[in-house]
């Protein structure tokens, strides 16, 4: 099956978080298992550079009356060899900050042509206008960025369109822009509707995704239910509820190439699943990194994570004074807003001991954390599905988190009958408040201090398989039932 994959990020080219983590391993595991699939992204140049690309395989044009040719480059994903496409366009892409952001976290002022040429270039590779003569039996985009992929199709009204599938990492980011942008952009003003891209009165890119795709899918089952009620569907829960018979939830996986301890590149001292020696060497090397008491009785939370409220960061601070209380340690590696950077700053600087804030994005750091916690606090007020809890679990790091989108697929909570079963894998609070949240802290750490306890629910996390190739099969089955009909959503 021919499936052009498009991703705004895609690790390891670029990553600001777990989109680029899917986009890089789901494509690798569909490739193994005998699929034809190419990735689409923007040509950050940090991604041209990575992938290889050095030349262009053919001209896109000017679709968008910037001055200059948009240009096709061809290169691979580093250690897969998974071939992807960059659209080359220095004008919209090459630039110092983010994919998303300038350097002091605005969004960029014209992310709406940056993104739309994207989503541009994914239709045009559909029709008989491509530069290359490969064609996608199915067009899999991914979150608001490649939301208009599909809307293009639908515009272009391409007689031989491809099945469209689009997936939601994250429905709070959607995309938004002034309705001007709906000619800018090359629309017909009809599609300016509410049976169409027009929400509130904004062109949203999220929304034609939605619309216009064949199917919808999301990244955990439980998300997919979430976000058809109005607390989590974030303004969409009416249209997903319309379409809840195209929509699927389909759980993420971990790339086990990238996050094995016994193997990881990042770690002084590298352990096999379930070796506890291993592990205590890498939480003293941790504590020595960070500067925390060198303890190896004291319980070590580690954060990897986006600093917001989204993630709960906000309950962490607040619970904080209490969790020191306990005797534990807390070690953060994060960005994200600045009174919750600041936040932990301060706390690091008033505990040093017992409190470390990396405020920034460090990929060796993550992995370290990962291997020298004892536990991963993640109380997600939402979370579609979350990855570093399946990190967590393979470096033997015991995930606290609240019950919500992936984090309830794959978390049981300890209670007595789970971890006599040895099906408990965490500590899971229904209720999100900081009251909910330090409670289940609070089992955790007084289940820590038994070690015969703390070891079954170490070997559980340590026996958790979320690899790709189930996931990838879930794909590979939504793809087949959908190419060959690929007549597109026709309104
Ligand atoms: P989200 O995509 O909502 O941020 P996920 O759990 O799906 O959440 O994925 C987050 C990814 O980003 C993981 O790979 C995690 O290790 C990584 N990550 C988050 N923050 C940092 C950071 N400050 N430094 C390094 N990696 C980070
Ligand atoms: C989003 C979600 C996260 C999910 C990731 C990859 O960023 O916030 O929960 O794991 O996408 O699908």
């Amino acid at each position: 099956m021919r499936v052009l994959f498009v991703s705004s990020e895609v690790f390891p080219l670029v990553k600001t978080g777990g989109l680029a983590d899917v986009s890089g391993a789901l494509p690798a595991a569909l490739t193994e298992s005998g699929e034809d699939v190419k990735i689409l992204l923007p040509g950050y140049p940090e991604a041209i550079k990575a992938s290889g690309a050095k030349k262009s395989v053919g001209s896109l044009g000017d679709p968008f009356g910037l001055g200059a040719e948009v240009q096709l480059l061809s290169g691979k994903l580093p250690d897969s060899g998974v071939p992807v496409w960059l659209v080359d366009c220095p004008a919209l892409f090459e630039r110092d900050g983010g994919p998303y952001q300038d350097l002091q976290g605005r969004d960029w002022p014209d992310n709406a042509l940056r993104f739309a040429l994207l989503s541009w270039t994914a239709a045009h590779l559909c029709t008989e206008h491509s530069p290359v003569k490969w064609r996608p039996q199915v067009l899999h985009a991914n979150d608001w960025q490649a939301g208009l992929a599909a809307a293009y199709l639908q515009a272009w009204n391409v007689a031989q369109r491809p099945a469209t599938v689009f997936t939601i990492h994250n429905i709070a980011y959607q995309g938004q822009f002034p309705p001007e942008m709906v000619a800018r952009l090359g629309f017909p003003p009809e599609m300016y509707a509410m049976e169409g891209f027009e929400y509130y009165d904004t062109l949203s890119f999220l929304k034609a995704g939605l619309f216009y795709s064949d199917r919808i899918t999301t990244v955990s089952p439980r998300y997919a239910k979430e976000i058809q009620t109005p607390a989590f569907g974030c303004g969409m829960d009416g249209l997903l509820s319309y379409r809840a018979a195209d929509l699927t939830g389909i759980l993420n996986g971990a790339d086990y190439q990238v996050w094995n301890p016994a193997t990881d590149p990042h770690l002084d001292h590298p352990f096999a699943p379930g070796d506890a020696a291993g592990k205590a060497r890498n939480k003293a090397a941790l504590q020595a990194e960070l500067g925390l008491a060198q303890d190896p009785d004291a319980p070590l939370m580690v954060i990897v994570s986006r600093l917001n409220d989204h993630k709960g960061m906000d309950l962490v601070l607040a619970a904080l004074p209490n969790i020191l209380r306990l005797g534990a340690q807390v070690a953060v590696v994060g960005t994200g807003d600045r009174p919750l950077e600041d936040g932990f700053r301060a706390a690091a600087a008033a505990h040093p001991a017992q409190v470390a804030a990396r405020i920034g994005y460090s990929e060796p750091l993550a992995h370290r954390m990962m291997a020298g916690g004892d536990m991963l606090l993640m109380p997600s007020r939402f979370e579609p599905c979350g990855l570093t809890q399946f990190y967590a679990f393979r470096y033997g790091t015991v995930p606290v988190a609240h019950a919500t989108g992936g984090l309830a697929d794959t978390l049981v909570d300890t209670g007595y009958d789970t971890l006599m079963t040895g099906k408990a894998n965490g500590f899971v609070f229904e209720h999100c408040n900081a009251g909910a949240f330090q409670w289940a802290v609070e089992r955790a750490v007084g289940l820590y201090a038994k070690k015969d306890q703390w070891t079954r629910i170490v070997k559980a996390c340590n026996a958790q398989d979320f690899g790709w190739s189930r996931s990838a099969a879930l794909y590979r089955e939504l793809y087949k039932s959908l190419a060959g009909n690929g007549k597109g959503k026709k309104k």
